[in-house]
Order: structure tokens, then sequence, then C-alpha cells
């Protein structure tokens, strides 16, 4: 069995409510008079229940919404499970990123992807997002770079995909193209209207197969005898805009 170990990261679920603790001996999670000892859990299989406590190892999700430490807005799993998809990821696939950000959507991809190259301008957050891997072991499979990306060397026809999540993503729409391999697909995340309008503008002159999408989540109680929505919900938190490599004929 795969029980517990000391140091590990755990998810207690209590009622509905959801931790993220370092599972280390002495230590105790109180909620409501009611105690959970963490010298009770090591050694306990995953899935365990001790009183009203639930313990379980946490998921990409857990550890992303929970644990990650955020230095910058970061993307939401409603979306970054989204872009995954929509960037048609598997471990063959090379992806460009910029910028990282504290690296929640870069966790998403290097899960799904082969490799992850990933662009910060700001060196404190570059460090975040490294800090935020190293902290949960997360894979390995991602080259940081503490630049901004009109400065960065990227190679012309090599990636399967790319991600941009930047303020002004406009300047760069042609270094991004020639980094992509023929028929990549590449996606922007994009917090306002106006934003995503002037996009559009210079968007088609490289990319065609273009689609807009906004992903809103509603969250809900899991009471039988009260279901319901939750009373607050992550409603809009940007547009998200995909396209393909044009070549012209
Ligand atoms: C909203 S954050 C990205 C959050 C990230 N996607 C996440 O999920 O954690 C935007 C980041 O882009 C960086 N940035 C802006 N322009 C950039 C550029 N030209 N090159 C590299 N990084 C840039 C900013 O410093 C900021 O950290």
């Amino acid at each position: 069995m795969n029980c517990f170990k000391e140091g590990e990261y755990i998810l207690i679920r209590y009622g509905e409510k959801k931790f993220l603790r370092k599972l280390l001996p002495k230590y105790s999670l109180n909620i409501k008079k009611q105690v959970l000892k963490f010298d009770e859990v090591i050694d306990k299989p995953e899935g365990i229940k001790i009183g009203n406590f639930e313990i379980y190892r946490p998921t990409l999700e857990d550890i992303i919404l929970l644990g990650f430490e955020r230095k910058t807005q970061i993307i939401y799993p409603k979306d970054a499970f989204y872009i995954a998809f929509k960037l048609d990821l598997n471990k063959e696939k090379k992806v460009l990123e910029f910028g990282t950000g504290s690296g929640a959507l870069c966790a998403v991809l290097a899960n799904l992807a082969g490799e992850i190259w990933t662009y910060e301008a700001v060196q404190e957050f570059f460090k975040t997002a490294q800090k935020n891997f190293k902290k949960f072991g997360l894979k390995g499979n991602v080259k940081f770079h503490n630049l901004d990306f009109s400065k960065a060397n990227v190679p012309e026809n090599f990636f399967d995909a790319a991600f941009v999540d930047v303020r002004e993503p406009y300047p760069h729409l042609e270094k991004v193209h020639k980094a992509l391999k023929e028929g990549g697909v590449v996606g922007f995340l994009l917090p306002t209207a106006n934003q995503v309008i002037k996009l559009l503008e210079s968007l088609e002159k490289f990319f065609g197969n273009v689609e807009i999408v906004e992903i809103l989540q509603r969250q809900y109680k899991t009471v039988a005898e009260r279901f319901r929505p939750e009373d607050q919900m992550v409603a809009h938190t940007a547009y998200l805009v995909f396209g393909r490599k044009l070549i012209s004929s």
C-alpha cells in the first residue's frame, strides 16, 4: 500500500473546506474544536477518514490553487485545462510560453507536454515560478528563462504550440509565428475586450482558424438536503483566443 510519508503534502477535506498541508510530526489542524494530529496520518493509506477529516494526496489543481505562491495573477484551472486541450498537447509536443508569471499554467502544460520553454521578464516572478515547481516536486521538462520574450533567441519552426499571457502580445506575433512549426497552435489570454479587439486587428496576418471563448464555472454545494450553487463564483477571468499558424501561398 502506498501510505502517507512524513514530509509529503496532503490535502485535508473537512466539510466543504480544503487545506493543503505538509505532513510533519507533532503538527496538527484544528477546526471547530476538532483536531487532526498529523502523527496519526503518517503511514496511513490515502483516502483515510479520521474523525470528520478526509485525507488525500493533492491533485495538480489542489497544488496550484492552494499551494502555489502567487506573485502575479494566475491562470485558473477552469481556463488552464481548456487551454491545454486546445493546444492539443501530448508527450511528443514542444511548447513555447510567455510570461511565466507564478508558473500556474506552466505546471499544467508541463504535466501534459514533452518540453516547455517559458520566458519571464521579471526576475522576482521567474524565481517564484521555479520555487513553486521545486516545492511540489513538479516536472523537470521546463526550461525557465528570465528574459523579455522580445530579446529571446528562440528557434524557428520548432514548437508545436505556443501560449501567450502578457498584457501586450501584439509586438510578438511575428516571432511566435516563426517559432511555431507548420500548423502549430497558438493561444492568448486577455482580460479585457479592448485587448482582444486590438489583437484581432493584427492576428489574421499570421494566424487562421481563430476562436474566442470565455469559460464560466459555477460550483455547487455538495450537501444533498440543500443542493444549490455556491453564493460566489469565479466568473470572468479572461478571454481566450486561439489560432493556427497560417502560411501564405
Ligand atoms: C499574468 S502573468 C502570467 C501568469 C501565468 N500565466 C500563470 O498562470 O502563473 C503575466 C506575466 O508576463 C510577464 N511579461 C509581460 N511581458 C513580457 C514579455 N514581453 N516577456 C516575458 N514576460 C513578460 C509579466 O512580468 C508577468 O509576470
